[in-house]
């Protein structure tokens, strides 16, 4: 991609006339600056971004989000080719910039505290509602993020959320407006005796890599599953009459992961300009899928994800999975920016990522992100596992106190 970049600048550089060089904004001409590692950099075009997602590449679309003028400094009151050059010679160097601060270390619980009250609502999970609400939400012709029907896919959403929490006075409900697409993200928010936020994660849109605009995408699996995973244990804590968490617990489906985590940016870095404290973050993007795995020999686990990720909030992600669930996990890698636990990370907030069974094989990469990510193949066993891990997180870690 280095020689297209420089190619791209030097097109950008031929096209426009000395006079006309003022013009050239990094936010109007279809040009994005992406975060390929945490000190990769990378300005590409629309159609740049969708065939490096199609070569599998993940990255985070810093664009609307990067200082770029800050960082080229006093360079922007330099003449327009003078800065155009500086921006080109930035870009080209190795990047000394650390823009993802470390997250602080939180003393989260090492023993479960809520056995009794998390088994019971264990008994809730209702795989047939599960599947439900994942045919309505897949059927949507497309969620992605720029469609009509993905801005539909968020209202039905948001209804669902409506009439979930109806009756809870400790319950809002907040669609979140992103700037420059209509497909919103949503945040369900129990709000604690205090301000710091766990959060639960899931992405709202899919994408048909081959036509995002005008594809089919049922995304069932790629994020539906865990979109509807996540309403499950939404709906049985919103249900729970004696559940009053402790520190604020947000639900937040987020609009745009597939084009660089853009909505789950814009979540993190206003918390983080509103100096909002997350204290944890877990992110489950797809939570259905076990037929690869179960064909390869190996057995069915859930894949808690080690690189990019918060160490301490691993370990008490493993101490649940060994108190409270029927599979065990196994450690994976899936590299910088792989979900929207990156956006929460970037900020200085600590995140994981568990994800379904994970085969050796990239069988799954045939079907993902396209017309064939459908309902029939999914396991809805697995997603009542993945609910019970998003229910005792919630429960045990929305009430501990003393985290620092
Ligand atoms: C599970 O959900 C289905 C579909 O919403 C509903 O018809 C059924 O009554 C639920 N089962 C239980 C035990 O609540």
């Amino acid at each position: 991609m280095k020689l297209s970049l420089i190619f791209y600048l030097f097109v950008l550089s031929q096209a426009f006339p000395l006079a006309q060089e003022d013009t050239i904004s990094l936010y109007n001409n279809d040009l994005r600056i992406i975060k390929t590692s945490p000190n990769e950099f990378k300005i590409v075009s629309e159609d740049e971004k969708l065939k490096l997602k199609q070569e599998g590449v993940n990255f985070i679309d810093v664009t609307n989000y990067y200082p770029i003028d800050a960082v080229v400094g006093q360079e922007v009151l330099a003449s327009p080719r003078t800065r155009l050059k500086n921006l080109k010679d930035w870009f080209k160097r190795p990047k000394q910039v650390d823009d993802e601060p470390e997250a602080p270390i939180y003393n989260y619980p090492i023993k479960a505290n809520y056995e009794k009250e998390v088994h019971f609502l264990f008994e809730g999970i209702n795989k047939t509602r599960i599947e439900e609400k994942l045919t309505k939400f897949s059927s949507f012709w497309t969620r992605y993020y720029k469609s009509k029907s993905g801005f539909d896919s968020s209202n039905w959403l948001y209804k669902q959320l409506i009439s979930i929490s109806i009756h809870s006075d400790l319950i809002q409900i907040e669609k979140f407006h992103h700037k420059e697409w209509d497909q919103f993200s949503i945040i369900a928010r129990f709000k604690g005796e205090i301000d710091d936020i766990v959060v639960v994660g899931a992405h709202q849109d899919s994408i048909n890599l081959k036509d995002p605009l005008h594809g089919r995408s049922p995304g069932a699996d790629d994020d539906g599953s865990g979109s509807m995973t996540i309403l499950e244990a939404f709906q049985l804590l919103a249900e729970d009459k004696d559940f009053k968490p402790y520190n604020t617990l947000e639900f937040q489906w987020y609009s745009a992961e597939e084009v660089g985590l853009l909505g789950s940016q814009d979540i993190f870095n206003t918390y983080k300009s509103k100096d909002k404290k997350v204290v944890a973050m877990l992110q489950q993007d797809m939570t259905g899928y076990t037929k690869d795995t179960i064909e390869a020999g190996i057995e069915v686990h859930i894949a808690l994800i080690q690189d990019f990720v918060s160490q301490p909030l691993n370990s008490f992600l493993k101490m649940l999975f060994d108190t409270y669930s029927d599979i065990p996990y196994h450690l994976m890698s899936c590299g910088y920016a792989c979900s929207d636990h990156a956006s929460a990370r970037r900020n200085g907030y600590p995140s994981s990522f568990m994800m379904e069974a994970v085969p050796n094989s990239n069988a799954k990469a045939d079907w993902g992100h396209s017309e064939n990510d459908v309902i029939d193949q999914l396991d809805f066993n697995h997603m009542k596992d993945h609910a019970k891990l998003t229910i005792a997180y919630a429960y045990e870690l929305s009430l501990a106190r003393d985290l620092y």
